[in-house]
């Protein structure tokens, strides 16, 4: 197991490769009540032992997104009410990052915030959802709107919970491993090279490795920068596009698949401007595609998305803003990009 900190509002560690169940037994020996937040789907496996004191409560929550909502959040207010839950009592959530999102909210909303842990259970949610502090739910004008930071006491990750994944949800995940690649580790890049679905989600050793470099990446990035500013905005990289598609697609494509063709626009970007050499942008779509992560978007759709472009968090005022690498490894921003050249770079990625 490997242990890597996160310095946040406190600091907490990601356990890297631990199990569960363990761990969770050891860290809260001080908590009399304890609340599991899951799906119905992970029930049989979320059953937690511990000590004859401890009461545990299981909060079970709609699938995907719908445990996003509104209406879920205030049932678990209630149920956290009906159970008795105090400022002394733990939540945890169990599951992809959906999951952890609302469980993260309602820990942080709950007698204005209690402790909670974070047990990943998809890739996704590994490398990404549970490490940073960003709990929330969606709102009726968009996804993740209402939200607070309120980082977990602990990141418990046991890959044992990927067998169970669906190769969708694994490369999807995988998206934001390789976007940590180009922005940080080139060894994440060695890691992949040559591997598709099939042997990487044979080789467990590998998945570990990927997953904990990934982890470091994002826990020293948000440890730098914990409520985001330029520092924590390369883990943005390909999500200026990415999200576009996502909110085009009618989040109909997974987080990871959207970003995957945002990842190959923005390598096609820096190519355009001169930043970046063109066996890197090829890099890009090769170790994408291996994983059968989409890299191109329909021709017709540009239109409708250069107005979500605008729409994204990242731009400020009336400048479009893009996460760039000049090589693995160097990012920096790109700003004031004209349309033809966004309109070049889209050209490049769609069919
Ligand atoms: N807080 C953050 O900083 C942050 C960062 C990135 C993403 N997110 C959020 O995370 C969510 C996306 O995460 P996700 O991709 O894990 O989505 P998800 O939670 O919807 O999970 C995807 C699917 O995989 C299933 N699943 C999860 N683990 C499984 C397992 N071990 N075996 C079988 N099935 C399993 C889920 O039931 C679901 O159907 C979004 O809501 C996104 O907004 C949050």
């Amino acid at each position: 197991m490997k242990s890597i900190s996160v310095q946040a509002e406190s600091s907490y560690t990601v356990n890297v490769g631990c199990d569960w169940k363990t761990e969770i037994l050891r860290l809260s020996s001080a908590n009399s009540r304890i609340g599991v937040i899951h799906t119905k789907e992970m029930r049989e496996k979320v059953q937690i032992e511990t000590r004859s004191d401890t009461q545990v409560y299981y909060f079970e929550v709609p699938d995907g997104e719908e445990a996003k909502s509104f209406e879920n959040i205030c049932r678990l207010w209630s149920l956290l009410g009906e159970s008795g839950f105090t400022r002394t009592d733990l939540l945890v959530g169990i599951g992809g990052g959906a999951v952890t999102d609302v469980a993260g909210f309602a820990a942080a909303s709950w007698l204005r915030g209690i402790e909670w842990i974070a047990v990943p259970t998809s890739v996704a949610g590994m490398v990404d959802a549970s490490i940073g502090g960003k709990t929330g739910i969606n709102s009726e004008y968009g996804k993740n709107l209402v939200g607070a930071f309120h980082s977990p006491s602990a990141v418990l990750i046991d890959t044992t919970w990927l067998h169970t994944l669906s190769n969708r949800d694994f490369s999807a995940g995988m998206a934001e491993v390789i976007k940590c690649g180009f922005i940080s580790e080139s060894r994440i890049i060695e890691l992949l090279l040559g591997q598709d679905v099939k042997s990487l989600r044979l080789d467990h050793e590998r998945v570990l490795s990927l997953i904990e470099a990934a982890v470091n990446i994002k826990a020293q990035v948000v440890s730098a920068d914990f409520k985001e500013s330029f520092a924590r905005e390369v883990l943005n990289y390909g999500h200026t596009l990415g999200h576009a598609i996502e909110i085009h697609s009618k989040y109909t494509m997974r987080h990871g698949e959207a970003i995957s063709i945002g990842l190959v626009f923005a390598a096609e970007l820096a190519s355009i401007s001169g930043d970046l050499e063109t066996k890197i942008v090829d890099l890009h779509r090769q170790l994408l595609t291996s994983l059968d992560l989409p890299t191109t978007y329909p021709r017709s759709a540009w239109n409708e998305l250069l107005p979500l472009l605008s729409l994204d968090k990242k731009t400020r005022g009336s400048t479009l803003r893009f996460v760039a690498i000049s090589a693995i490894g160097k990012t920096h921003r790109i700003e004031g990009v004209s349309p033809a050249q966004l309109l070049q770079a889209y050209e490049r990625i769609s069919s």
